[in-house]
């Protein structure tokens, strides 16, 4: 079974036909429907499969033998017949029962979105990790599916290009699953424990961490060669990032930090995979700060933004600090001046522009380590003085006549919280005041 899961056959791709249901009562827009199509194109041709024709049926309803209608059915198979596709590809999840009937009235294989997700994740795994992880999602995805149908099973699972534990399932019972899945989560949480020990480690150095997040093909793998100069692998492929890759970035200031890439996030993810796949994106919430990172060339950017950030609440880490970093504005005719976030945390760069990945390394450091701002406090002012410690770090200090002036390296949170206080002690703030009063 393990091996079966990374096997790539060398054998002609796929010739695929994919079908979409709108279910009225669902209340999708066209559009909704006709990008969620588009995508899982998009998603079945990073596999290498060949899409010979695309067709979306509008019901009041599921059919709960056949998903779609008898009748599209059957001119799916006229169809599939003439143009010569071997597979079906649905961009909704299946029952176990709907893909035999399908299978047998199409004669053809019938694969689903969230079985679509899980080939490619398989195929695109890069380390132990990796493969553990997309190993438990695929059993835990047939698992249920399994039951009192062994004879059938051959096909269910088959997957793209025929990975997958479906190719092995039939020497397989549940109770063979069950106890690879137990061994599966073993192996997990040991590689998880380890992966704590290096955060902790890195921790107690006071190294801080910031992590990559985004939609899929957003750039991160990109963004992270070029900061770090690192070779991660980069290709114009959905999914092409399915492991955590480290590096260290080094700021302006000559300041080390860790930089983390992670798994892209796409919508409707399925679930098996998010909880397989939680360990890895844990490293979010171990972050000190997120760089959200969007394809700012994309028409669905807003969507994939809300995608991305239900991911992060499914995580608990919407509370992290986090700057949002619009990519790709060379693609975009005015350099996408109007993009905006509600925080107003954000960044517009192209990965391709040094002078953009400069302007990102400084907001890094700010967002992370602070301005240096220095204050002159009346010497007698033992409250302001003690805050002055609360907001920052003092580097240096010095009398000045009746005042004490501070360099102080102030922590954003600290000063917006409490900081307030400082502002008319700023110290070019106490010049110009000074220097208005001497004019006077
Ligand atoms: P996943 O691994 O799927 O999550 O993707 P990713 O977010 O890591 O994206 P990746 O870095 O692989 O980039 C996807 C594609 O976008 C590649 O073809 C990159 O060359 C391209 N790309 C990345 N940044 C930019 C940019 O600023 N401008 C342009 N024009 N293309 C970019």
């Amino acid at each position: 079974m393990k091996q079966s899961t990374h096997e790539v056959t060398t054998g002609a791709p796929d010739r695929a036909i994919v079908v979409s249901l709108a279910v009225k009562s669902e209340r999708l827009s066209d559009d909704a429907v006709r990008h969620s199509l588009e995508e899982l194109i998009a998603l079945a041709e990073s596999a290498g499969v060949d899409v010979l024709h695309s067709t979306v049926q509008s019901r009041d309803a599921v059919d709960p033998k056949w998903f779609i209608g008898k009748g599209k059915v059957e001119e799916l198979r006229g169809i599939a017949h003439e143009l010569g596709a071997n597979t079906a590809i649905f961009d909704q999840e299946l029952t176990g029962a709907q893909v035999r009937n399908l299978e047998k009235a199409l004669d053809l294989k019938i694969i689903d979105r969230t079985q679509l997700i899980l080939d490619i994740f398989a195929q695109r795994a890069k380390t132990r990790e990796g493969f553990l992880q997309v190993e438990l999602a695929q059993l835990s995805y047939l698992l249920p599916r399994l039951s009192g149908h062994g004879a059938n099973l051959s096909r269910l699972g088959g997957g793209i290009g025929t990975r997958g534990p479906g190719e092995t399932k039939l020497e397989t019972d549940r109770r063979h699953i069950r106890n690879r899945i137990y061994e599966l989560r073993r192996a997990l949480q040991e590689v998880k424990r380890h992966r704590a020990l290096q955060r902790e480690r890195r921790k107690k150095n006071g190294v801080y961490q910031v992590a990559l997040v985004g939609y899929t093909n957003a750039g991160k793998s990109t963004l992270l060669n070029r900061l770090t100069e690192a070779g991660v692998y980069a290709e114009n492929q959905l999914f092409a990032t399915l492991d955590p890759t480290t590096r260290t970035l080094k700021l302006p200031n000559g300041q080390e930090v860790v930089l983390t890439d992670t798994v892209g996030f796409i919508q409707n993810l399925p679930h098996d995979l998010v909880a397989a796949f939680r360990s890895t994106l844990e490293e979010v919430n171990e972050a000190d700060l997120v760089l959200h990172v969007v394809d700012s060339s994309s028409e669905m950017k807003e969507r994939q933004m809300e995608v991305v950030d239900e991911v992060l609440r499914e995580l608990g880490a919407q509370g992290k600090p986090r700057i949002t970093v619009f990519n790709k504005i060379d693609l975009l005719p005015d350099g996408g001046a109007d993009l905006l976030t509600a925080d107003g945390e954000s960044l517009r760069i192209s990965a391709f522009s040094d002078d953009d990945l400069n302007a990102l390394k400084a907001a890094i450091q700010q967002r992370l380590i602070g301005d240096t701002r220095s204050f002159r406090i009346p010497a007698g002012r033992g409250d302001l003085i003690s805050l002055v410690y609360r907001v920052g770090d003092v580097l240096e200090q010095e009398v000045d006549g009746d005042y004490i002036r501070f360099g102080v390296r102030v922590k954003r949170n600290e000063f917006d919280m409490m900081g307030y206080s400082l502002q008319p002690f700023a110290a070019d703030e106490a010049d110009r005041q000074e220097g208005e009063t001497t004019e006077r």
